[in-house]
């Protein structure tokens, strides 16, 4: 049976990459794709999300989308995914369109729909759960598991010294799911999102074909000569490969700091019982062949 996901996201480079992926991959069924702000607008953000599809035929998942802001802070985008999103790559601007409907009731909807069925991947800031679990828990709680790409535990952040992007741009909704979410659920921080380099040499491959997605691809990808780490794309592989990484369970209050310097850094408090589990090993260079793997 597929499993049935919904993407929260904010394309952003590695994020179409993600949602790319996603498509390419039978064992998912995509039940939404809902957009947050992040990498950039959350206007921008559905938009780019609809220029990835442009690379694809068939049916493709609906795009809604919510939070402009985060909860309390105002919104600061990533200079890294180019002033569009996309690397700036000249892909065409899409002539479909997202839909009316809020992200963030699609979000409280579809688990009440499918209860116990649905994972739910966020891959950008945290602010559309934050604002789902405020708005009802109960229907949260009906998702399977909850994947979130964010926070770094001892790594260095990539965004501050101390932060992760995703938690940083929304530290409150960061700290609001940590502290209220009682789904099982795994975070992928820097610490194994970064051990994940996708290389020009890797993506050569791309190259040689002709598929408007490998193109779509390779023109995002030439931005990062050095490589790119495909941080959003390691938490959809581990939706299908879960043994691709390892994972430990957190016996200790995870919370997220709010100002000053350290706004944005993953913290471990007093002892508790936790529905959390971190995943701190991944089998790299297998991640990197499943996600070329799938691509082509
Ligand atoms: C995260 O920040 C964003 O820039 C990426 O899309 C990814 O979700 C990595 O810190
Ligand atoms: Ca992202």
């Amino acid at each position: 049976m597929k499993k049935r996901v919904i993407i929260d996201t904010d394309p952003g480079i590695d994020d179409a990459l993600a949602l790319a992926l996603a498509i390419k991959s039978s064992e998912l069924m995509i039940k939404a794709i809902t957009i947050v702000a992040g990498n950039v607008v959350a206007e921008q953000g559905a938009r780019n999300a609809l220029r990835v599809f442009d690379a694809f035929a068939g049916n493709l998942p609906l795009v809604y989308k919510e939070a402009e802001q985060p909860l309390k802070k105002a919104l600061r985008t990533s200079l890294f995914h180019g002033e569009d999103g996309l690397g700036d790559c000249g892909w065409p601007i899409s002539s479909r369109q997202y839909e009316n409907q809020s992200a963030v009731d699609v979000m409280i909807e579809l688990p009440k729909k499918y209860p116990n069925e649905i994972t739910l991947i966020c891959l950008g800031p945290l602010t559309n759960l934050a604002l789902a679990l405020k708005k009802d828990c109960e229907a949260i709680a009906k998702y399977k598991e909850v994947f979130i790409m964010g926070g770094a535990v001892e790594v260095p952040g990539n965004i501050t010294p101390n932060a992760e992007f995703n938690f940083w741009v929304d530290p409150e909704a960061a700290s609001f799911v940590l502290n209220h979410i009682e789904n099982t659920t795994t975070i992928f921080g820097l610490d194994v999102t970064r051990k994940v380099l996708l290389t020009p040499d890797a993506w050569k491959v791309f190259e040689e074909r002709s598929e408007p997605v490998a193109e779509l691809i390779v023109r995002m990808l030439r931005r990062f000569p050095q490589g790119l780490f495909i941080n959003d794309p390691l938490v959809i592989l581990a939706s299908i490969f879960p043994g691709l990484l390892e994972y430990v369970e957190c016996k200790k209050k995870l919370d997220v700091v709010l100002d000053g310097q350290n706004r944005g850094k993953l913290i471990f408090g007093e002892p508790a019982n936790s529905s959390i589990k971190i995943a701190y090993k991944v089998k790299a260079k297998q991640a990197i062949d499943l996600f070329l793997e799938r691509i082509n």
